[in-house]
């Protein structure tokens, strides 16, 4: 495909983001670690990019490292207690002074408009202010934390007439207590707290991880709550993400500072790059066993009565059990989707694609193909195809083509059913 085509199709594909994304809230929040690295620039472009598709964006930023490098420079030393930095009158000002000095930073890589850069002409208004209340942390395990304190309220009606006025909210980790005095708030607690108030759509963690991985070390792209708990263990990212989620807000995202165009990959693609965890009831997409076989056969029996998919005996099904993978809710068998590989050939075959007609419409579908498609690229796999008789139009709205049969790995045609006469179609994943 010539690039201007693969342009189209990457912007057509797009859309359906867009149009979800438009007036929502996103809550995003990076540390001071992110805002050292050399992809920061490209980020902040991104930040632009999603303002201007109308997106509502609440930054949020935190300092660890730039505060550290002021303490030092003071001589002072960095004090923590649980991962809670202390901080006493004399850090206090090392404190104040790393974040005035970012949020300059990052206020002027906003107010860039030259020419050929993706800033130019868009005029961004950044906003922040005493936005934040916080209260002491007090004494700890006997030990006083001075002026490190958590986040009281959230002044969200004022941060909402903000983005009602087409600002771009920055917050930065400092909270003001009603005794006038400043307070070190913590990132993820302020992160937490502002997509609580905001009641936010989302929360997009921009971390030094490209996500979470499985007990293989394979990225998780998608999980729910319950999921994602077994798979962070106790650390600031957990406090974000979980704490989210438990406070009502819908969507988490875990992305990578390092990776150019993260942001936009993970927003405004089906694939995404990082990791989304989300409140969905306990619903897990696996590999299936041989427990499974009855459950599948329930899902499949109607459809290959109605001649929606090719009949497939029970011995058959165990033969070829380690080619399925399944969605179960509640211990029930409610999608499937198979994936055949052809040796010699760098095509493989999307066989038995089914959701349970209760479950349908909720992207489940969508879900097995994706995770259909992750474990093909997994085998080197360039073209995936599939035989369809009724739901031609649901695979072309995924990526797939018309393709001719004479194309099919041979082994495949040698099998071909006439008098079934479906139809072929093929997605390059490639
Ligand atoms: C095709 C199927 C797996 C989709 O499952 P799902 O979980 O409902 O899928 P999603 O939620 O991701 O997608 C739903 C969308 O697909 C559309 N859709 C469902 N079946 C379709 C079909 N046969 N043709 C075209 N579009 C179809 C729905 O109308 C819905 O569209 P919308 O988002 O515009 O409302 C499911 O409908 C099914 O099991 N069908 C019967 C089995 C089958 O035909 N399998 C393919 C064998 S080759």
């Amino acid at each position: 495909m010539s690039d201007e085509l693969s342009y189209v199709k990457w912007f057509r594909n797009a859309a359906p983001y867009i149009n979800s994304h438009k007036g929502k809230t996103f809550v995003v929040m990076f540390g001071g670690d992110a805002i050292n690295d050399p992809n920061f620039g490209n980020i902040v472009h991104d930040f632009v990019l999603l303002q201007s598709l109308g997106v509502r964006l609440v930054l949020i930023h935190g300092a660890r490292p730039q505060i550290d490098e002021r303490l030092a420079l003071r001589g002072i030393e960095s004090r923590f207690h649980n991962n809670v930095r202390i901080t006493d009158a004399e850090s206090i000002v090392a404190v104040k002074d790393a974040i005035g000095s970012i949020r300059a930073d990052i206020e002027a890589m906003f107010s860039t408009g030259i020419a050929n850069s993706p800033m130019h002409n868009a005029r961004i208004k950044v906003a922040g202010g005493n936005l934040v209340v916080a209260k002491p942390l007090g004494i700890i395990d006997g030990i006083d934390h001075e002026r490190s304190g958590e986040v009281r309220k959230i002044h969200a009606d004022s941060i909402k007439q903000l983005l009602d006025d087409g600002n771009i909210v920055l917050l930065s980790t400092l909270g003001f207590s009603g005794t006038g005095e400043v307070f070190n708030v913590h990132l993820e607690d302020l992160a937490v707290s502002t997509a609580v108030a905001l009641k936010a759509d989302k929360l997009v963690v921009i971390s030094s991880r490209a996500g979470l991985l499985d007990d293989n070390g394979n990225l998780v792209k998608q999980c729910n709550l319950a999921h994602a708990k077994n798979l962070i263990g106790e650390s600031r990212l957990r406090h974000a993400v979980i704490g989210a989620c438990e406070k009502g807000v819908p969507r988490s995202h875990i992305i990578s500072y390092k990776q150019d165009g993260a942001l936009l990959h993970e927003l405004f693609t089906r694939q995404g790059c990082g990791t989304l965890v989300s409140q969905d009831p306990f619903e897990s997409l696996r590999a299936a066993t041989l427990n499974d076989v009855p459950g599948i056969l329930g899902l499949l029996q109607p459809l290959e009565e109605q001649g929606v998919l090719v009949k497939r005996s029970r011995e058959l099904l165990e033969t070829d059990i380690n080619k399925f993978v399944v969605i179960e809710v509640d211990g029930l068998i409610v999608g499937c989707a198979a994936l055949y590989l052809f040796e010699g050939t760098d095509q493989a075959e999307l066989a038995c694609i089914t959701v349970h007609p209760d479950y349908r419409d909720g992207d489940r579908g969508e879900r097995l193909l994706q995770h259909i498609e992750d474990l093909a690229l997994r085998e080197n796999v360039a073209r995936l195809f599939v035989l369809t008789t009724r739901t031609a139009h649901w695979f072309q709205e995924r990526g797939f083509e018309p393709e001719s049969l004479n194309n099919l790995p041979e082994k495949k045609q040698a099998l071909y059913n006439y008098q079934r006469n479906s139809k072929a179609f093929a997605k390059p994943l490639i």
